[in-house]
């Protein structure tokens, strides 16, 4: 199965793919550091530095499946409630990719983001903490995995990247970049949830293909 992994950080939702099929990822990550970290993570993907927006209106014909995460601070609640942080525009990027992808692409995909602080421009599923905009039922239930998070707009302490380091099976004092660390680290999606989504995709496509041969 052909996967396109789009803002990939450090593949939480990717880390437990290979149990459920034969994978071969494309992971797009802008962040030089983080796509170095990634590439050591997951040997076997192909790691492109580049902005996944773009690249997914270039590449996509090229996929199965698509995973993509944009970035949720300007969709977030808790950044809306922080008084103190400075004023920006949702970025729309989130709903071109979901439109584009709805209208244009064949195979199955998923987009996650936060639950943001106003009415979502596009109907998704809410499961937890997160929303996902897809073209395939997901399960009312993505994972059984628990962890209590610090409220998002806080920093974090070193427990709390510890805690995190345990929850997502990945050392995050690795990360010698410039984006902050526990930012990092609560970026990634429960691999559970990524694993549910992949395996809930590729029993519908099965389904479509059994029901597509029993036609001819
Ligand atoms: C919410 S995180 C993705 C988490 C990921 N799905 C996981 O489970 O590990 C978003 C990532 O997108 C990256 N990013 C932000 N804008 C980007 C862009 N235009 N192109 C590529 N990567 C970008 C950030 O550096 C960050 O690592």
């Amino acid at each position: 199965m052909k996967i396109l992994n789009l803002y990939a950080c450090l593949g939480g939702n990717r880390y437990k793919w290979d149990e459920v099929t034969d994978v071969e990822v494309t992971a797009v990550e802008w962040d030089e550091e983080l796509a170095r970290l990634y590439q050591e993570r997951f040997p076997q993907d192909t790691v492109i530095v580049a902005d996944a927006h773009q690249y997914l209106l270039d590449h996509y014909k090229e996929f199965d499946f698509i995973w993509s995460s944009p970035p949720c601070p300007s969709h977030s609640r808790a950044r809306f409630w922080n008084t103190k942080a400075k004023r920006i525009y949702p970025d729309l990027k989130l709903y071109e990719e979901i439109l584009f992808l709805s209208t244009h692409f064949l195979g199955k995909y998923v987009v996650e983001n936060v639950i943001p602080y106003y009415e979502p421009l596009v109907p998704a599923q809410k499961r937890g903490r997160h929303l996902y905009w897809s073209n395939f039922k997901l399960p009312s239930t993505l994972s059984h995995r628990k962890i209590k998070m610090v409220e998002e707009a806080v920093s974090v302490s070193f427990d709390e990247i510890k805690k995190l380091s345990n929850y997502h099976d990945y050392d995050f004092n690795k990360y010698k970049g410039k984006q902050r660390r526990d930012k990092i680290a609560r970026n990634l999606v429960d691999y559970e949830a990524g694993k549910t989504i992949l395996e809930t995709a590729i029993g519908v496509i099965t389904k479509q293909n059994v029901k597509q041969t029993e036609l001819f």
